[in-house]
């Protein structure tokens, strides 16, 4: 009783709006998260619209996390877990889902304080999706608590594009390599740092940590000889399974985008082409706590509300590129039944997974980092992030962490060098007719680190 008053305590403390925005988003790396935990979790009757603001514990879960995807609890029971990118984690253990984000506060408005021993309330249910609970975890053993300048305070606020900075830039990089060609694009003028940022990722507080793809084993390099050299989903023996190339515009929705276009050209691999839905973004951006709207958000967390609560398509919900209320409809939705990073968990990835991934399931969603005012000028070839040095007389490249979908494969007839195909969503008249070409097996700007996919139902 003692224990659970404590804990009741600790609760109200913790108790937070759950909304992107009012979350602080912390910086915290596996070895920050593994450990032993305890759950403390609220009754189990709730269902999939509960927001889990507070928690009000009946019940304590001791949760061993190892790296770097093992999980025990106190009773023996071996499930998995992994890292989400470096703010969240998700366990699944005895056919149960544990979700939360970790814990961060704001100091002076400026620094945020990582404290990665504790988390947000987050959501738990059964893997039938039944029991819905809400819990908070308060890792046993202490971690430093970390202390990071705000990455988007420090950016230059007061850039805006222009010609001549795009033309500067365009010289700039076209003379530095030939690997790709770049323009200046009239899309691009008028707008400020902010929406530049937004246009490839949108606002993070705290640049994401990418992990390095996980070695290719001499087993997967067999497997990969036997792989077609050259795939392109957008012609299969003469059938395209893509979906056409949108425009996110000024809002940070790229995440939403490369989840729809996932799992668009998925539904028409699997129906062989006789279902060809556009999928609404606007509807999972303006209802998604797991995401934020224009702001920002991640594949993972929005793949993971298209297996709770579904999506419906374009029409029931059209893109407005701004955020929205989130308004009831009673639109068809379609759910996925599975999500996961390739190689099943974050940092397991690599090349040859990719391509299997690509090849067995369909077009993948990736992240990239990639420089917000070189990666945009690309027009043609096979791109190369450039680490191009801040001068005194243009603003420093901010990197930013965009989200995309590859839909193929191939390799350079001249050059033999080998590329990834990957379609954008900043509309068909951006790079090679909406998509770009990208260096392959080399990591390139992260692409290769945390590939991700989602089993949609027709
Ligand atoms: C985030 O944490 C990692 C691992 O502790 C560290 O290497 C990295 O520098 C941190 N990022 C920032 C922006 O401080
Ligand atoms: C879900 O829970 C809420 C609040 O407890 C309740 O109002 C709602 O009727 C429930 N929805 C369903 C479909 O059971
Ligand atoms: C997390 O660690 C910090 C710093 O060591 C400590 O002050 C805080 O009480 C810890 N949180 C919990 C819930 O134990
Ligand atoms: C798939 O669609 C094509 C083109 O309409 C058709 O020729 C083919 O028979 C279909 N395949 C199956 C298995 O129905």
């Amino acid at each position: 009783m003692k224990e659970l008053l404590h804990i009741a305590a600790l609760a109200a403390l913790l108790s937070v709006a759950s909304a992107w925005t009012s979350r602080v988003h912390p910086n915290c790396s596996y070895a920050d998260i593994e450990g032993s935990w305890m759950f403390y979790e609220g009754e189990r009757n709730l269902n999939n619209s509960a927001q889990c603001l507070s928690v009000d514990p009946v019940r304590v879960t001791k949760v061993q996390l190892y790296y770097p995807n093992q999980a025990t609890d106190q009773f023996g029971n071996v499930g998995t877990w992994t890292l989400l990118y470096n703010n969240a984690f998700e366990v699944l253990i005895n056919g149960r889902k544990y979700f939360t984000f970790s814990y961060a506060e704001m100091i002076d408005n400026y620094f945020i304080r990582s404290l990665c021993n504790q988390t947000y309330p987050g959501w738990s249910y059964d893997v039938t999706l039944r029991h819905w609970s809400c819990f908070y975890g308060v890792k046993e053993t202490q971690t430093g608590t970390k202390l990071h300048a705000d990455n988007f305070k420090t950016a230059q606020n007061n850039f805006v594009m222009t010609t001549e900075y795009q033309k500067k830039f365009v010289r700039e990089i076209n003379s530095k390599q030939n690997s790709w060609k770049a323009k200046a694009y009239e899309q691009f003028n008028g707008k400020t740092a902010e929406e530049m940022f937004r246009m490839s990722g949108g606002r993070r507080d705290i640049p994401v940590e990418k992990p390095q793809p996980s070695a290719v084993t001499e087993e997967q390099r067999k497997r990969a000889s036997l792989l077609p050299r050259h795939w392109d989903w957008r012609n299969v023996d003469g059938v395209n399974y893509v979906s056409p190339v949108r425009n996110q515009l000024s809002c940070g929705a790229c995440y939403a985008f490369a989840v729809m276009g996932m799992l668009e050209s998925r539904l028409r691999i699997r129906t062989n082409n006789t279902y060809q839905p556009v999928l609404s973004v606007q509807d999972a951006i303006d209802c998604s706590d797991l995401v934020g709207g224009c702001d920002g958000g991640y594949a993972y967390q929005l793949s993971r509300y298209a297996l709770e609560q579904g999506v419906v398509e374009e029409q029931c919900r059209p893109y407005n590129a701004n955020n929205g209320q989130c308004l009831a409809n009673t639109c068809d939705r379609i759910y996925v039944s599975d999500y996961s990073f390739v190689g099943g968990y974050y940092g397991a990835c690599n090349e040859v997974l990719m391509q299997e991934a690509l090849l067995n399931n369909g077009p993948i969603a990736v992240g990239m980092v990639a420089s917000s005012y070189s990666f945009p000028m690309y027009s043609g070839g096979i791109y190369r992030d450039l680490q191009i040095s801040a001068r005194s007389d243009f603003y420093p490249f901010e990197y930013t962490d965009h989200a995309v979908i590859i839909v193929g494969y191939g390799e350079d007839a001249e050059s033999g060098e080998k590329y990834w195909i990957v379609k954008n969503s900043w509309g068909d008249t951006w790079g090679e007719e909406g998509y770009f070409r990208i260096r392959r097996g080399t990591n390139e700007a992260s692409i290769e680190s945390d590939a991700f996919e989602a089993s949609p139902i027709p």
